[in-house]
């Protein structure tokens, strides 16, 4: 049977596919260690756990008011009031089935076909989907690793148009584990004051994961900002919660406008979060900062430590990371290289390819992430220390005995739509 064109248009997830490769490997019992998760190795914390076997067991199994109970919207604002300085009530969140599915209802709240979306690339791959299905026009603006991955005011003045209506900006960011400063957030928002018709979806997933000597900055939280960001969220990376699916938008623009839009289209799709969970996010949000700290010690601590091991690379070049648990070194110098087991590196994905079958280490290809993405690796170290010094030590050696072939050109991306 044939599918629809808008089926075949979207290109699976690259990254998913890359875990359940390294899944099916151990499966056979082959020794690998995997850079590749998009998620902690920790397990959820099981006071939240507890709280929705609690509500479970308390008959709490009906559905739910689409945008969430007023109790969980109730935490999720005072959270954002609190932690974030956004200004806003209740009536001006959703909770959705895990932040992507937040991602998706926003640009399908907000856009129009035609509509531009300046993305700063390289970006998480599914944000390209999105736009595509949103019928969105995208407009990359590539951020070299020499900027920290991290867009500046005069690039995104330079991609602005007439047609531009979102910026989608995610900091800290996956791929490249790099956020923006509480002075660059500011920096952005004074180039977005003189464009009144851009609204910003700020995905901010990774936002207790930093490393760095600054918090980060919401944009939303800045007054001249707040009724035009759309400020996104969830319990999935913080908390160690990726398979309960529960992500939430914030915006307090034009009276809750575009919230009203997601939950309308949320009632048609999924209805609502599963309900025994909203008592576990209230439990979590309120209760959890310690194991949250915790967990972000122990990252911090490896990111670190990664850190330190790629910079013993040969040849590769890569920022340090100061957001999220990803890790993204340039591997382009190895390029028209030869691999100790005969294979021709000539792209990331070459690379991704040989060091697998090689060594038994998986990290992700970062063609799918645009822009300059096509020269580097994405590393997840959501994994042990031991695993992390392991795996970097075999890429070391396999590093050193590749065998140079002619350079090749690595020129940066130019791609501007
Ligand atoms: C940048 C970014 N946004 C959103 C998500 C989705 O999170 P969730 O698991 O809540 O859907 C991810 C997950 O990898 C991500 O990396």
């Amino acid at each position: 049977m044939d599918v629809s064109r808008r089926a075949k248009q979207i290109p699976p997830s690259s990254t998913l596919a890359i875990t359940a490769k390294v899944r099916a490997m151990k499966a056979e019992g082959k020794d690998v260690i995997g850079f590749g998760a998009g998620e902690p190795d920790f397990t959820t914390p099981a006071f939240i756990s507890e709280a929705a076997t609690d509500a479970l067991h308390d008959g709490m199994t009906h559905y739910v008011p689409t945008p969430g109970t007023p109790e969980v919207r109730e935490a999720i604002a005072a959270k954002l009031r609190d932690e974030n300085g956004i200004d806003c009530d209740a009536s001006h969140i959703t909770v959705n089935n895990g932040a992507k599915f937040t991602v998706f209802l926003a640009l399908q709240a907000l856009l129009d076909p035609g509509q531009e979306v300046i993305l700063p690339t390289p970006a998480w791959v599914s944000y390209k989907p999105m736009i595509d299905l949103a019928g969105g026009t995208l407009v990359e603006v590539p951020c070299e690793g020499a900027q920290d991955f991290k867009m500046t005011p005069d690039q995104l003045e330079a991609a602005i148009t007439p047609a531009t209506r979102v910026l989608l900006m995610n900091s800290p960011s996956n791929p490249c584990g790099t956020m923006y400063s509480p002075d660059e957030v500011r920096a952005i928002a004074e180039v977005l004051e003189r464009h009144e018709q851009v609204v910003v979806v700020s995905d901010e997933i990774y936002e207790r994961l930093v490393y760095g000597d600054e918090p980060n900055l919401s944009m939303g939280s800045l007054p001249s900002m707040r009724d035009r960001v759309v400020t996104i969220n969830g319990l999935s990376k913080a908390y160690a919660m990726t398979g309960w699916r529960i992500g939430y938008a914030c915006a307090p623009g034009g009276d809750g406008a575009v919230i009203k839009a997601m939950n309308k289209l949320q009632s048609q799709m999924t209805s609502s979060i599963t309900s025994f969970t909203m008592p576990a996010v209230v439990v979590a949000l309120t209760e959890g900062a310690e194991e949250v700290e915790r967990m972000r010690r122990i990252f911090a601590g490896r990111a670190s430590l990664i850190h330190e091991l790629v910079k013993q690379w040969a040849g590769v070049t890569c920022p340090r990371p100061t957001g999220a648990f990803y890790i993204f070194p340039d591997i382009s110098s190895t390029f028209g290289s030869t691999s100790p087991g005969g294979r021709r590196i000539d792209s990331a994905l070459d690379f991704a390819e040989a060091l697998l079958d090689e060594t038994g280490v998986a990290v992700v290809p970062g063609e799918d992430f645009l822009g300059p993405g096509p020269r580097h690796i994405r590393m997840s170290f959501a994994t042990s220390e031991e695993q992390i010094a392991e795996g970097c030590g075999r890429i070391r050696e396999w590093l050193g005995q590749l065998a140079p072939g002619e350079a090749v050109a690595s020129s940066p991306s130019s791609t501007a739509h």
